[in-house]
């Protein structure tokens, strides 16, 4: 069965992944004559970047709107008349919640319930809950499949799983339309110089050093993000309500092999690698058996080695972007 929507409130849609999803689904072509009208409710915490939405912004279909979450009265009143919610909004970046985990239970969790209760009140007719691979832990040999153990590592992943078991719950108590996705690490353009990967790009176009934690060994799996996003809006229309996705494209890459491809595209020294102390309880591997959303449908467009290369020239072409962002006065996590 395909789903389709007329209004969606989405939040966190000034960060990373719901700026491009925004963008994204703006543009789908329409459905049964119809193309949706978003909300963008995000409070503009550090990571939220209007900029990142300056095109959406003559839309007549967009409507940005600063709040929080964890407003209940504020949630209640937007949500009045939308027929899905997608909760991109969240504290997202585990150096921080190591230092400062209050704020990441407040929006991860808290906020997360407020949004599942408004959605219950005003009959919402799709609840997606955006999540991590991070909820599953680290793991040595295989992938995790949906049906494998939560077990967080980080008190960032901790917030998350707690918030998945929270939309579940709303699934199984009051029968809310709830679908969670859980991705892989994401890439692309607009993503916060705090992460690894824009963090490597902008520093050697600096030529800064890149700072590798540990011995750079440890293995993430990277997912292009306009291919999250498809994921995402796929899961919005044919997914099944209750159910859990992992979104993962199997490209597994250490830390240090990564690195050196940036600084390989950039044509930058080697010598700009440098190697510092390990971050408390660092996951050594992550990977996802993606396989259930692919049975839904759902196929990767992006080869790996392209969207990179895209990524890469991107932040070589958007120096403006980020130059404000990294030269901010405030206390760095990098
Ligand atoms: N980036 C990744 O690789 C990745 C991978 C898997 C899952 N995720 C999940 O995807 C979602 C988006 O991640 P991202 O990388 O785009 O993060 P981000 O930090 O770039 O964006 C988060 C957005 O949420 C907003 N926000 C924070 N607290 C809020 C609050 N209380 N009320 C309203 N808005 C608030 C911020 O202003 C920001 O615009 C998160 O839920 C994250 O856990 C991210």
């Amino acid at each position: 069965m395909t789903a389709s929507f007329k209004k969606i409130l989405i939040t966190g849609g000034a960060g990373f992944i719901g700026s491009n999803f925004v963008r994204y689904i703006l543009r789908q072509p329409a459905e049964k004559g119809r193309r949706p009208s978003v909300i963008n409710l995000d409070k503009l915490t550090y990571s939220g970047n209007p900029e990142n939405l300056r095109d959406a912004e003559r839309d007549p279909r967009y409507k940005f709107v600063k709040g929080d979450i964890c407003d209940k009265r504020l949630v209640a009143k937007l949500i009045k008349g939308c027929d899905a919610v997608i909760n991109f909004a969240a504290e997202s970046h585990v150096d921080r919640s190591i230092k400062y985990p209050d704020e990441f239970l407040k929006t991860n969790v808290f906020g997360t319930q407020v949004l599942l209760d408004c959605a219950r009140t005003h009959k919402i007719k799709r609840f997606i809950q955006i999540s991590t691979d991070e909820v599953y832990g680290s793991i040595e040999k295989g992938t995790f499949n949906e049906n494998s153990t939560v077990a967080p590592n980080s008190p960032y992943a901790a917030s998350k799983a707690a918030a998945d078991l929270l939309a579940r719950s709303y699934f199984i108590t009051y029968g809310l339309p709830v679908i969670i996705t859980r991705s892989s690490n994401n890439f692309g353009p607009y993503q916060y110089p705090e992460k690894i990967m824009p963090l490597f790009i902008t520093n050697a176009l600096y030529d800064r050093k890149l700072p590798v934690y540990a011995d750079g060994k440890n293995v993430r799996e990277w997912i292009y993000v306009l291919d999250n996003c498809e994921a995402i809006n796929y899961v919005l229309r044919h997914g099944k309500n209750g159910e859990v996705y992992n979104i993962g494209s199997g490209n597994e890459m250490k830390n240090i092999d990564l690195t050196l491809k940036i600084l390989d595209i950039l044509g930058k020294e080697r010598s700009l690698i440098e190697f510092v102390k390990d971050r408390p309880g660092h996951d050594k591997r992550y990977a996802l058996d993606n396989r259930k959303i692919i049975r839904l449908g759902w196929k990767r467009k992006y080869r790996f080695e392209d969207a990179l290369k895209a990524t890469v020239l991107w932040y070589k072409e958007n120096v403006k972007w980020w130059k404000r962002l990294k030269e901010r006065k405030e206390e760095k996590f990098w």
